[in-house]
């Protein structure tokens, strides 16, 4: 869980690691990593989480998860293309949020690779398989361990065998649906929803806001 130090990836973490998977929590920092796995642990009973350096974490990994705010998200992914090999899978839930570039957590920048999830596809090595997933599930539903994950969470992936697998992880998510969101090339929809879910949430009073799609029947 590259940038697994942030909201968004430790709340998956949690999740997983209480669901029995081995994590990863990757950091720019070795210190920082190392604490927010300590603290893992502390909230989930669970010893299956570990803390390494970014570049050190995708070496060990089969599912790689990259949860930078996106202007950190070259970077990050220059700094682990080294340790990327073929048949990895790499989960963008990375959005291209304005706030980057001081803007308003309401709007999207536009990204000349179409969207964040086609310029991981462009950035990392051929062979590596990327997906992108969970870029609309809230922070904040994630680390409250108390509740279900109440939502549906859109997968997106030019190979089905690495959205499959990544679908299965939406399963470990209790509440949460997976839903077959087509090719990689539908993160760009994706990605954009997640500004009208800020824009809901602030809305509505709340912190926590998903989505739901009706009139399908999903099956894993
Ligand atoms: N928060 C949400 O509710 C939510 C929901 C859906 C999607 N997302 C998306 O998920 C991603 C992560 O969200 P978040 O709220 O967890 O973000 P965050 O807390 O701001 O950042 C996550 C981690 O990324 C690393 N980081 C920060 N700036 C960086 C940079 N310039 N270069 C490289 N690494 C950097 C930091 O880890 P180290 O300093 O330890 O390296 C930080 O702890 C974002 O792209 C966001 O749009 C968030």
């Amino acid at each position: 869980m590259l940038g697994g130090t942030g909201d968004e990836g430790f709340g998956l973490a949690l999740r997983w690691a209480k669901h029995g998977h081995e994590i990863i929590i990757g950091s720019r920092s070795l210190e920082r990593a190392r604490t927010a796995a300590q603290n893992s642990a502390k909230l989930t009973g669970s010893d299956s989480v570990s803390g390494l350096v970014n570049e050190d974490a995708a070496s060990k990994a089969d599912i790689i998860v990259v949860s930078v705010p996106f202007g950190g998200l070259v970077e990050t992914l220059r700094t682990v293309k080294r340790s990327l090999r073929q048949g990895h899978i790499v989960v963008n839930l990375t959005v291209p949020l304005e706030t980057t570039v001081g803007g308003r957590a309401t709007r999207t920048l536009g990204v000349w690779a179409g969207s964040a999830g086609e310029l991981v596809s462009n950035l990392v090595p051929k062979g590596v398989r990327v997906v992108s997933a969970f870029n609309n599930v809230s922070a904040e539903l994630l680390n409250d361990l108390s509740r279900e994950v109440d939502c549906d969470v859109l997968v997106c992936a030019n190979d089905e065998d690495a959205k499959k697998l990544v679908s299965g992880l939406v399963r470990a998510l209790p509440g949460a649906r997976a839903v077959d969101a087509g090719l990689l090339e539908n993160s760009r929809t994706l990605e954009q929803l997640t500004a009208l879910l800020v824009s809901l949430n602030i809305r509505y009073g709340v912190k926590s806001a998903g989505i739901r799609i009706t009139g399908i029947n999903p099956v894993s």
